[in-house]
């Protein structure tokens, strides 16, 4: 697919066949996830797959109820590191190597910033780490979709129980989740007028900013509104 098609198409899934998605495909997604960029390439995310029929049932159960969550072949807790400096020394020693600073002075000067944000406060640093992980997040369901894989992101989940369900180390936010899998065959996406989005001219703003007072859906490019999401 072209890259156009890739991101016009791609939707959001909610019914999913019985078919595995194989390990293989999984890898080469995640293999793709990984170019995604982040604050001072520091990587914060992690991907907790579950596939196993009780911990996924466990997983649904955490999420709301969700089916998906189960009926998916694979469900990913993504998960970004709250301390920034958590993979500081080889990150800079690869900028090093590369001649993107010049030496080690610094170097040392890049870790101890990284480390500066390590001691900010919690709320802070959950910032930070969403800011990166939901990147990795984007480009996970993109690559998903070129490979012929469906995705359906989620924030609809308890972070305490999903914690504690899955024994989180507790300097790791679970950033979202995301069903993965291939669409069942009466699923409605695939076939679904896709769902509005808000027009250029609505959501940029050159200069300065003011923000519209409300959006309507006469600019959904000529097509019938859809219904509003049910999540
Ligand atoms: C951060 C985030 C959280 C979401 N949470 C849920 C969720 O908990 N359950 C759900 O069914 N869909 C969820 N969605 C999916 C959205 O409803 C969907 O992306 C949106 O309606 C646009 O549809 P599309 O992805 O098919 O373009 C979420 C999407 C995002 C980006």
């Amino acid at each position: 697919m072209d890259y156009e098609d890739v991101v016009t198409t791609r939707r959001s899934i909610h019914e999913y066949s019985d078919e595995e998605v194989p390990r293989e495909t999984l890898e080469e997604i995640f293999r793709q996830a990984r170019f995604a960029p982040s604050s001072f390439n520091l990587q914060p995310w992690e991907f907790l797959v579950v596939r196993d029929d009780e911990r996924l049932a466990t997983l649904a159960e955490v999420a709301n109820g969700q089916e998906h969550v189960e009926q998916a072949s694979a469900t990913v807790v993504v998960l970004g590191n709250l301390d920034p400096s958590a993979h500081a020394e080889p990150v800079f020693e690869d900028w090093l190597r590369k001649g993107y600073i010049p030496d080690e002075e610094t170097k040392g000067y890049l870790i101890d910033t990284v480390e500066g944000l390590s001691e900010l406060p919690e709320a802070e640093r959950r910032v930070w780490t969403n800011r990166s992980t939901a990147l990795a997040a984007q480009q996970f369901m993109t690559a998903a979709w070129n490979e012929g894989v469906a995705t359906l992101p989620m924030e609809g989940f308890d972070d305490d129980a999903l914690v504690e369900a899955f024994d989180i180390d507790d300097g790791y936010e679970p950033v979202m989740l995301i069903a993965v899998g291939y669409p069942a065959e009466d699923a409605d996406e695939p076939e679904a007028e896709r769902k509005f989005r808000r027009p250029v001219e609505e959501i940029v703003h050159y200069e300065t900013f003011e923000p519209v007072e409300e959006t309507t859906l006469a600019a959904d490019e000529g097509r019938e509104a859809a219904p509003p999401a049910d999540d």
